[in-house]
């Protein structure tokens, strides 16, 4: 029962898975004291995504495990305190039983193979506008000093000896398998070989003598960390998982291979005849980064915060904080977990050819649209099929259609002629609702509007913490909407400037829907960077006036001045965001049943 939950959370691959004015009262709402806080506690922050496998050309399960990290640590630099605050790292995996078979598959030495899709990831990355700070391969020689001196905290601290290893592993999720993750499947000629239960990948029987990793001393410390650390975890249906996991019995770990066996790796330290796990391997990359063995790393661990895909969540919740507190460090802060992408409801692989190129959808859909999508769309708690109409629809409604319409609707010149930021009139639309008299033309739902707003930042915050980037994406989209039915409940169309009884109202009108727009461009900076920039370029924002911190919404509303009031709006630069063409042909058609 307890092991389907957990399946079914995890999913089964292949056969069946937030000072301007600091004197502003308590009902201005702003982030400001939420950056005070995060200045106060933890004023560095350090993202990573995990590093990628050079076996095959990246995918659009890829990217989303990327854009998530950008859009955190474009969130947090946006909030402060400063943007050398914010480390994000990403890279590539290259070491590996994996890699090196698939290196001879392409008849290719493994550091050609390397090289060549290496740079595959890193050019997605820059196309995506991936804002990593470092990308590291585990190939470079600073990754392996890193590794070998790591291994060498552990072993002088008992924690490795040598003994036979015998059990299933499988090369291509690079893990050691006990009797029971195992089961056989039939071939295409009636035979039946042996495959992961969890991913359905092949796994062969090994019998080595290596080096073994002591991890059964840290399941007791493993559980204290977690239930110490409730958030540790996010979201919590997987901290819930790796606390079920724990109370089974924990083997202590192979942590080398032979090197005949495997040469394509970092050797162990003294011992040639060993090559160093690539899992271990693979995850000192994060310590790598920010500088370890020197004390830099420090300053940077361990305020992390790793954003993984929930296929290689025990690698992450398990194996490396033990391998952590083993060498005398914290575990991670945060660890971020996230669902899969499949196509037609089927997992994306080469063998059944339904693989989605992100740079093909890039292409298509542009940057900024396909980071929309995907984050969108993108459900950290469960898996989400991708198909090309809903792409279609999604960003034909929210972003060329409401958001782009209302962008539209407040800057065209027929509308706002002198293409300014209108004056808020404070006696068309009072701070207090109900106020009755010949001059109040504010409504009930106005004011609502304006409570959504104003609260707005901080509930994208708060779902930026949780990990919900869809849900703060959804908060502004419903946010959007309701600012258009404020601009279509009171028709600025059918207003006239020249009157002196709809000119104030109409500057109002116009205002409150500009600092609405304005709330969403600085919101939406993380996930479409450009399109937001483009958006708070047209209502006159300068770069200065965009931060998190500094996003006092309607201040003169709220009895302060305005600091856009009377601003020119920038210059004109077409459509916000282009209609996509329906009638296309797809790349990979809905999945009807
Ligand atoms: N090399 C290891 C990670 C080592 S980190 C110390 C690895 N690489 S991977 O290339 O297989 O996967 C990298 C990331 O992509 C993982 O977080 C994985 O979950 C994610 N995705 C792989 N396929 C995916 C989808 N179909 N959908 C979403 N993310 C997917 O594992």
């Amino acid at each position: 029962m307890l092991r389907k939950s957990v399946l079914r959370l995890l999913g089964r691959t292949g056969a069946s898975r937030l000072s301007l004015l600091e004197d502003f009262g308590p009902r201005y709402y702003s982030l400001g004291s939420l950056s005070a806080r995060d200045d106060a506690r933890d004023a560095r922050a350090y993202f990573t995504t995990p590093i990628f496998y050079v076996n095959a050309a990246p995918h659009i399960g890829h990217l989303y495990s990327a854009l998530l990290a950008d859009a955190l640590s474009r969130h947090r630099r946006l909030r402060g305190p400063s943007t050398a605050a914010t480390r994000f790292s990403t890279g590539t995996d290259e070491h590996g039983l994996k890699i090196q078979q698939a290196a001879a598959t392409a008849g290719l030495a493994p550091t050609e193979l390397c090289d060549r899709v290496s740079k595959h990831f890193q050019q997605l990355f820059q196309e995506a506008g991936i804002s990593c700070t470092d990308f590291i391969r585990t190939t470079e020689a600073r990754h392996r000093v890193a590794v070998q001196h790591f291994w060498g905290v552990l072993k002088s601290r008992g924690l490795l000896y040598k003994g036979v290893y015998e059990g299933w592993y499988c090369a291509s999720d690079e893990c050691f398998l006990p009797e029971a993750k195992v089961t056989r499947q039939l071939g295409p000629l009636g035979d039946s070989f042996p495959v992961s239960l969890e991913s359905g990948h092949p796994v062969s029987w090994t019998k080595e003598e290596n080096y073994i990793f002591r991890l059964s001393q840290f399941r007791e410390p493993l559980q204290r960390w977690l239930r110490g650390n409730p958030q540790a975890i996010t979201p919590e249906p997987f901290h819930h998982v790796v606390l079920q996991w724990l109370d089974e019995e924990l083997p202590d770990l192979s942590v080398s291979r032979r090197s005949s066996h495997l040469h394509w790796g970092i050797p162990v330290p003294g011992d040639d005849s060993q090559t160093i796990y690539v899992w271990l391997d693979a995850l000192v990359n994060y310590l790598t980064v920010i500088g370890y063995p020197n004390a830099e790393f420090k300053s940077w661990w361990p305020a992390t915060s790793h954003i993984i895909g929930k296929d290689i969540l025990k690698f992450h919740a398990i194996y490396w904080p033990a391998f952590l507190l083993g060498a005398g460090m914290s575990p991670p802060q945060r660890i971020y977990v996230h669902s899969h992408w499949t196509v037609c409801g089927q997992k994306m692989s080469k063998s059944l050819g339904n693989v989605v190129d992100p740079r093909t959808c890039l292409n298509r859909y542009t940057v900024d649209g396909f980071r929309y999508f995907l984050l969108r769309q993108g459900v950290p708690n469960w898996d989400c099929d991708y198909y090309d109409e809903k792409v279609v629809k999604l960003l034909n409604s929210e972003l060329a259609d409401a958001l782009g319409g209302l962008l539209n609707r407040c800057t065209a010149k027929r509308i706002n002629p002198s293409e300014t930021y209108p004056a808020f009139c404070t006696t068309c639309f009072p701070s207090e609702p109900g106020l009755v008299g010949p001059s109040v033309r504010a409504q009930a739902e106005d004011y609502a509007l304006v409570s959504s707003v104003a609260t707005l930042p901080k509930q994208v915050a708060d779902h930026y913490d949780n990990f919900q980037i869809y849900k703060a994406l959804e908060a502004v989209s419903s946010c959007v909407r309701q600012t258009n039915g404020f601009v279509q409940r009171h028709a600025p169309w059918k207003l006239n400037w020249e009157s002196p009884v709809d000119a104030p109202w109409l500057g109002t009108v116009l205002h409150v829907a500009l600092e609405c727009l304005r709330v969403f461009g600085t919101l939406l900076q993380p996930v479409t960077p450009s399109l937001a920039d483009k958006l708070l370029s047209r209502l006159g924002v300068s770069a200065s006036e965009r931060n998190l911190g500094e996003l006092y919404f309607l201040p003169r509303f709220y009895g302060h001045p305005c600091p856009f009031e009377g601003r020119r709006l920038g210059p004109e630069t077409g459509l916000l965001f282009p209609r996509l063409d329906p009638s296309r042909t797809w790349l990979v058609k809905a999945h009807r049943t």
